[in-house]
Order: C-alpha cells, then structure tokens, then sequence
C-alpha cells in the first residue's frame, strides 16, 4: 500500500520553514501538486513545490491568496494549517526578575492572530470550494501543549486548544460536505525556527531554568527516548490527506513518543 496524492492539490501554511517544510517534502514525494502560503519565501525554494507570499493572519492577503491559487490550480484539496508563532511568556513575572517575559495585550494579539483567526481565515476561504464540490480535507498541526497546557506558553497553548476545538466542529459542519477535518498534535522535535535562540532565552526564564537545561531530560519525559523527527510529522500528515485515512475525522493524533497523555 502506498500513499498516494496524485493530481492534489495540496496547501500548506508556513511551508518554508521547519515541520512546513517537511509537510511539502512529503507531501510532494506523494505526487501532490504541492503550493506553500508562507510570510516569507525561502531563498533555496524545494523543487516541484510554488510559493505564495501571505500573512495568514490577514483576511484580505488570504483571499487574494487562495483566489490566485485556484486560477492557477483550479481547485484545492487539501488545506495543511500549518503556519505559527510562539512566544513563550508568563501571565504575572512570578520570578521576579525580568519583567519582558510578561505576556502583553500586543503579544497575546499577535500569536492568537496566526495561531487562531489565521488557521479560521485559511479553513473557510479553502472549505467554500471543498464544499462546492463535496470534497476536501483540512489539517490542523496543533501541539501537545494544546491538551496538556505549557509552563511559560499559555498563550500558544490557548490557541492549539482552539485549534483542536476547530477541528472537532468543522468535522461536524463540513462531514456532510464529505471534508475530512484532522488535527496533528506533535510534541518535543528537532530544531525548528521556533527553537531560535532568542525563543530559548524566554524559554529558559519562563521555566525558571538555565538556557543549557533546555535540551536535557528528554530521555526520561519521552518515553521513546528521542525527539520526533520532522520527516515523522511529514509523513502522518501525507497519510491523513491521502484517502488511506478516507474515515478518520473530528480527531486530533499525537505524534509525540508517547510523551502526552492526550
Ligand atoms: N517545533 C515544534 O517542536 C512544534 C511542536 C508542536 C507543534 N508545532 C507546530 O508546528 C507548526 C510549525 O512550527 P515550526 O516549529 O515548524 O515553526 P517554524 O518557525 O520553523 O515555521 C513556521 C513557519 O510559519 C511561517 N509563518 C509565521 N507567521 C506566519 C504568518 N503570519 N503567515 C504565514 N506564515 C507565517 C514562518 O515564516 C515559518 O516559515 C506550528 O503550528 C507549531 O505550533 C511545532
């Protein structure tokens, strides 16, 4: 058996970058025609794969967007909402000792606006043309933070809880439209843009711990051992776009080692 996406056409959010990337790559090894939305375009662009500039957060830049594409394409088939930011703040500075790692009203807008209103603003402008022809899936990459909360991210983990939300009630409006709404909950991976060092510097004061004991104790949290690996969540997503997944909906699958209980 073989996944397989031929003649689909596949979106991805927040493409050029980290799980994104990996999302397209496997996405296009399954012959999908494959189409990244991301805020930036990388200079090495991947073979194969058409880059549009958008702020998914931007209701206007995302409907000109989905329009473009549907001239080029004609349809879309699948919609990967894979595009997020995070930006690991406390709700009071319980430390006392730096007070830039609060979380603001201008941060707690700015990560709901991708997180959230962006996977809104994505899903209904691709679900009115898989609702007009009675087929389609949406993917929602979430975190296991979203069922498990986050010390230091109860923002990011707010909107991943959102998101699962999303995923449970468009299953239920769009299943008799025969579209298919999963979400993927991946947990602790290899480096992304969302392990910069900047992002590990509110990582590490939010914890309480220093920088160096960010990448430690893996072992033991996961029970597999390791960190997932980006081509792993690749591969699950390509798997539940493909009709290999033809039942499964309103569901949102860990991928994370065994590390959540989510
Ligand atoms: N890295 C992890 O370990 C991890 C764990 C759980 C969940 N996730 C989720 O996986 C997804 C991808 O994360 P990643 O680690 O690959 O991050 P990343 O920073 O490497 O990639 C995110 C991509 O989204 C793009 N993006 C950001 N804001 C955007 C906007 N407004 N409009 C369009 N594109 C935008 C960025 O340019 C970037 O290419 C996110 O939804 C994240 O929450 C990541």
């Amino acid at each position: 058996m073989e996944i397989s996406l031929k003649d689909k056409v596949v979106v991805i959010t927040g493409g050029s970058s980290g799980i994104g990337k990996s999302i397209a790559g496997s996405m296009r090894e399954c012959s999908a025609q494959t189409i990244v939305i991301d805020l930036t375009i990388p200079s090495e662009k991947m073979e194969r794969v058409t880059y549009y500039a958008c702020d998914v957060s931007d209701g206007l830049e995302v409907r000109r967007t989905i329009q473009q594409i549907i001239e080029a394409f004609g349809t879309i088939d699948v919609l990967v909402n894979n595009a997020g930011i995070n930006k690991p703040r406390l709700l009071v500075d319980i430390y006392g000792k730096d007070s830039n790692y609060v979380l603001t009203e201008e941060i707690y807008d700015q990560i709901v606006g991708v997180n959230q209103k962006g996977v809104f603003l994505c899903s209904q402008a691709a679900a009115e043309v898989m609702v007009k022809k009675r087929s389609g899936v949406i993917i929602n990459i979430s975190s296991e933070s979203g069922m498990e909360g986050s010390l230091g991210q109860s923002c990011y983990a707010a909107t991943k809880g959102a998101v699962n939300s999303f995923t449970l009630s468009w299953a239920k409006e769009l299943g008799p439209s025969n579209i298919r709404v999963v979400g993927v909950a991946p947990g602790i991976n290899e480096k992304t843009g969302m392990t910069s060092p900047e992002l590990y510097e509110a990582f590490a004061y939010t914890r309480n711990v220093p920088i160096e004991q960010l990448d430690t104790g893996y072992e033991k949290a996961i029970p597999l051992g390791r960190l997932g690996k980006l081509s792993e969540i690749g591969q699950l997503t390509a798997f539940l776009a493909s009709d290999l997944a033809s039942y499964i909906t309103g569901t949102t699958i860990n991928i994370s080692g065994g590390k959540s209980r989510g």
